[in-house]
């Protein structure tokens, strides 16, 4: 792939936004669509959009993210998660486009312990923001065979604003927490957006064929062993302690057990070199910003 290849991303502010940034900055013309640039609502204005950028490439990191949010808004989550990427694979179809469409563990139930949940497992969503998610995992292939469905599991990794889990954990350990109290019975495959991203770049440089794919750093982790690793690795005082999920209130019905595997391509590295290299960039970033 040698001429500079035009893409569009939507979430482009977000964590993986931001990795995916990184992950294509040389050799790419990346363009972020801010989330006030288009009415993702209005296919009109998306095709209008599409065909002026012309891009090879659409990335839809663009997330009603959060189970307690979307119980509280499903319509918007609908909208968001579901019928926007329709919408997108629609465009791809029609203007030629790759789709690159991010998805979720969370469309999954409990797995057996040990056990990991890959492309061929069956969804069984239990809540709006896994339902609105699985309906795109749907849709998509079944409007577009120009689309990739990538499916995560919780990410770490660099963004803006420490709003999601891990890296609002570090912050108040940074604000001298004595104690983080971190779910111990939410098992997950714990990924850096960077490797993530890189690895996005691999699969379309290499020409991978399109469909549904599975993207994770190899192992897995509960929520209480990542906050703790992570914790240590960064050398800090605050007590990680191991509580049971059901101590933190929270609407909708959720899996616990969703690590992800996959049949189909080599898992990313261990979660934990992973974690180790957030690590120095999170301590690095914050010494820079003193
Ligand atoms: N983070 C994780 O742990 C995780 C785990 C599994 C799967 N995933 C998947 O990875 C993808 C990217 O997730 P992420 O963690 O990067 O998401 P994020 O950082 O929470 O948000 C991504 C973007 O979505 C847009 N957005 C957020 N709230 C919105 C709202 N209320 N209305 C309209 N737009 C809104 C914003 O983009 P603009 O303002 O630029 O439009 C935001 O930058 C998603 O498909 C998600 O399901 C993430």
């Amino acid at each position: 792939m040698d001429a500079i290849q035009n893409g569009l991303i939507f979430g482009g502010t977000g964590k993986l936004g931001t990795a995916l940034s990184h992950a294509f900055a040389d050799g790419w013309n990346l363009r972020a669509v801010g989330g006030k640039e288009v009415d993702v609502t209005d296919k009109a204005a998306l095709r209008e959009l599409m065909a002026a950028a012309r891009p090879r490439v659409v990335f839809n990191a663009k997330v009603i993210g959060g189970v307690d949010a979307c119980e509280q808004a499903p319509g918007l989550a609908y909208r968001i998660n579901t019928r926007f990427p329709a919408h997108l694979a629609e465009l791809s179809e029609e203007l030629g486009f790759t789709l690159v469409h991010f998805s979720t563990d969370a469309v999954f139930p409990d797995c057996a312990p040990g056990r990991a949940h890959t492309e061929s497992s069956v969804p069984a969503p239990l809540n709006a923001y896994a339902l609105s998610k699985y309906g795109a995992d749907c849709l998509i292939p079944a409007i577009t065979p120009r689309a990739y469905v990538l499916r995560l599991s919780v990410q770490f990794g660099e963004r803006p604003a420490a709003t999601q889990f891990l890296e609002r954990m570090l912050e108040q350990a940074l604000e001298g927490a004595p104690v983080l109290r971190v779910a111990s019975d939410v098992v997950c495959s714990p990924s850096y957006s960077l490797d993530v991203a890189q690895r996005v770049r691999g699969i379309l440089e290499e020409g991978l064929p399109c469909g549904l794919y599975h993207l994770a750093n190899a192992g897995q982790a509960s929520l209480f062993e990542l906050v703790f690793a992570a914790v240590e690795m960064l050398g800090l005082s605050t007590r990680v302690e191991p509580v049971p999920s059901a101590t933190f209130p929270a609407q909708g019905r959720r899996s616990r057990i969703t690590p992800l595997a996959s049949e189909k391509i080599p898992a990313l590295r261990p979660w934990r070199e992973a974690l180790a290299d957030f690590c120095q960039t999170f301590k690095a970033a914050r010494a820079g910003a003193r």
